[in-house]
């Protein structure tokens, strides 16, 4: 029996995903309703976290911190082994998430009224972050063929010849579960040579690899001579969301100069105590846990996508990495709004909808099956009762 089959009730812990739901999908009465939308897992961490943190509330003061060289090690060390990608600590800045870590770079690097581009679909905080910072967005759209994405390059080269100042690249992408290959990884950092533009590579879903292996950003031909910041993050990996801790890591030392001036200017103090402590246990100690989730991940999708391509009008196709699903129900003819409305109301399941990623995600719905297989088949359940 694996682990992640055991339920553990999330309403009223002060869970977005199961406590949000009023707010975000504007319904008063949210208790019957199945969140499978914000990609947070209902599986608890790995037990060495809360075994780490139970360790540092032995000791009763909670003075100032910082990553020390064990935290930095376990990062680093655990990189080189899952991802063969050596990175210098001496690079890397702590920051309190990748979002913060993506509102950071955005305001170090551009000015109000530059522009951002980036492919569509994509990961919401992408254009809202900058839009919040008042710099503009450009979007070229990912060709899709049968659920299968990728760059149409000349487009994307019109992208960067209309003026954008940086460009921001999720690798593995959410929500359509590419992993982009290596080759795709160079010409895009050619791109950002040719025209001058940083490249930030949100490098968060890395470790939640479904059927190929990711290149970072920083590790293809190139990279040395480009601007790029990557983000990475523990909290995707082991569903610790909640304790915030992100990294970036900025090998260039203008770049890095730079960010560290921009935390001086906001006194921004990198990890606190559980942080420290959870970064370094789960990096340390963690490679058993993820293997098992990765397999048991791979199982509900293959459970999703069986149950779900049956059903007239949609398909799914299994993503190379999240563990995010990217339904196609172009095929029903259904509105946006109408899918939306007899998920919520008749089947009682709560979703994304595609445009939360974009018009480019019209069409689409977002189901994150990081949950128990029981939990799962129930969301598969509403999902036809909503539909058939
Ligand atoms: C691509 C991507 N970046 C960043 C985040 C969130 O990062 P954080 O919680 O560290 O701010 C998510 C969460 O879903 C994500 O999918």
């Amino acid at each position: 029996m694996s682990r992640f089959n055991d339920y553990h009730e999330r309403r009223n812990s002060s869970s977005i995903k199961w406590d949000n739901m009023s707010e975000i999908y504007n319904i008063p009465d949210t208790s019957s309703i199945l969140p499978m939308w914000i990609a947070d897992m209902d599986f608890p961490a790995p037990p060495v976290l809360a075994d780490a943190i139970n360790e540092r509330l032995k000791h009763p003061v909670f003075g100032y911190t910082f990553p020390n060289d064990e935290v930095k090690k376990a990062l680093t060390n655990w990189y080189e082994t899952r991802h063969q990608w050596t990175i210098d600590p001496s690079t890397i800045l702590f920051q309190q998430g990748v979002v913060p870590a993506i509102a950071t770079i955005i305001e170090t690097f551009t000015e109000v009224g530059d522009k951002i581009g980036m492919s569509t679909p994509a990961y919401p905080p992408f254009f809202n972050v900058p839009i919040a910072q008042q710099r503009e967005i450009v979007t070229a759209d990912l060709t899709e063929k049968d659920g299968a994405y990728a760059f149409d390059f000349g487009v994307l080269e019109e992208l960067f010849q209309s003026g954008i100042k940086l460009y921001i690249l999720c690798n593995p992408h959410n929500p359509a579960g590419i992993v982009w290959s290596r080759e795709d990884l160079e010409k895009l950092v050619q791109l950002c040579i040719q025209y001058d533009v940083y490249l930030l590579s949100d490098e968060i879903h890395a470790d939640i690899l479904i059927s190929k292996n990711y290149t970072p950003a920083l590790s293809v031909k190139g990279a040395d001579q480009a601007k790029i910041l990557a983000c990475i993050a523990p909290t995707k990996t082991f569903n610790i969301a909640g304790i915030h801790a992100a990294m970036i890591v900025a090998p260039n030392k203008d770049l890095y100069t730079a960010l560290d001036l921009n935390a001086q200017a906001h006194g921004v103090l990198s990890l606190n105590i559980f942080a420290c402590t959870a970064v370094k246990a789960v990096y340390t100690e963690g490679a058993q846990w993820l293997d098992e989730l990765l397999s048991y991940i791979k199982e509900n999708m293959q459970y999703v996508s069986d149950e779900l391509n049956a059903i007239d009008g949609i398909s799914v196709v299994i993503p190379e990495a999240t563990y995010l699903m990217w339904i196609d129900y172009r095929g029903t003819g259904l509105s946006e709004q109408d899918i939306m409305q007899r998920l919520l109301t008749k089947g009682r399941l709560a979703l994304d909808p595609g445009t939360k990623y974009g018009e480019a995600g019209r069409g689409f719905l977002r189901i994150n099956v990081a949950c128990p297989f029981e939990t799962l088949k129930d969301g598969i359940a509403r999902f036809k009762h909503a539909l058939l």
